[in-house]
C-alpha cells in the first residue's frame, strides 16, 4: 500500500478546513478502484516526525501565512526533519496549500525552497486561498487532494 502524508498547521481553523477537504478528495474510494490503495495519514505538523516522512510516498503540506512566512508549526517540522530526511526522500511528489490574508507569497516562498532542497517534486501549483474560505476554495482543495492521491495510485508521479 502507498502512503500520502498530510502535514498541516492551523491556529484558527481556516487551513484545517482546507486540509479536511483535501483529505476528503484524497480518500475518494474511486481512487483505489482505479489504481493502488493509498493510505492517507494526517498528522499535525508539530507531531510529525522523521519516520512519518521516511515512510510516506508523497506529501501534502498545509500552512497559514504568518508574518510573511510559513507558520511556526510547519517551520518546526522542517527544522526537525530536513537533515535526517535529506537524500532519503528525493523524488517524492508534493503539493502545498497556503491560507493567507494576502497573496500568500511569503509562505509559498518559504516552503518551496525547503521542499526543493529535500528533492521533493512539485506536481502542481500551490493552492493559495486568500481571505475567507469559500465553497469554491474547499472544492479546489478537494480536487488537489484527489489529484495527488490519484497520481500516486496510478503511478503517475
Ligand atoms: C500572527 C498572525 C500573523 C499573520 N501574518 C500574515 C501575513 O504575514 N500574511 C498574510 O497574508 N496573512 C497573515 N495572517 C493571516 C492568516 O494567514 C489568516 O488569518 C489565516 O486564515 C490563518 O489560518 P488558520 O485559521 O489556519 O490559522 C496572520 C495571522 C496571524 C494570526
Amino acid at each position: 500500500m502507498l502512503s500520502l502524508l498530510v502535514v498541516w498547521h492551523s491556529a484558527s481553523g481556516a487551513t484545517r478546513a482546507l486540509v479536511e477537504a483535501a483529505v476528503d478528495g484524497a480518500s475518494d474510494p474511486a481512487i483505489a478502484k482505479a489504481g493502488r490503495l493509498v493510505e492517507v495519514r494526517v498528522v499535525e505538523a508539530l507531531h510529525t516526525g522523521v519516520e512519518d516522512v521516511l515512510d510516506a510516498d508523497g506529501y501534502l503540506l498545509a500552512t497559514p501565512e504568518n508574518f510573511g512566512y510559513m507558520s511556526g508549526g510547519l517551520k518546526d517540522f522542517f527544522d526537525r526533519i530536513y537533515y535526517p530526511c535529506l537524500d532519503h526522500t528525493r523524488g517524492k511528489p508534493y503539493r502545498l496549500v497556503v491560507k493567507a490574508g494576502g497573496d500568500g507569497a511569503g509562505a509559498v516562498g518559504a516552503v518551496v525552497p525547503l521542499a526543493t532542497g529535500l528533492g521533493w517534486r512539485s506536481v502542481g501549483e500551490p493552492l493559495v486561498v486568500r481571505g475567507e474560505v469559500s465553497d469554491a476554495d474547499l472544492d479546489a482543495a478537494r480536487e488537489l487532494g484527489g489529484s495527488l492521491a490519484a497520481g500516486l495510485a496510478l503511478d503517475l508521479w
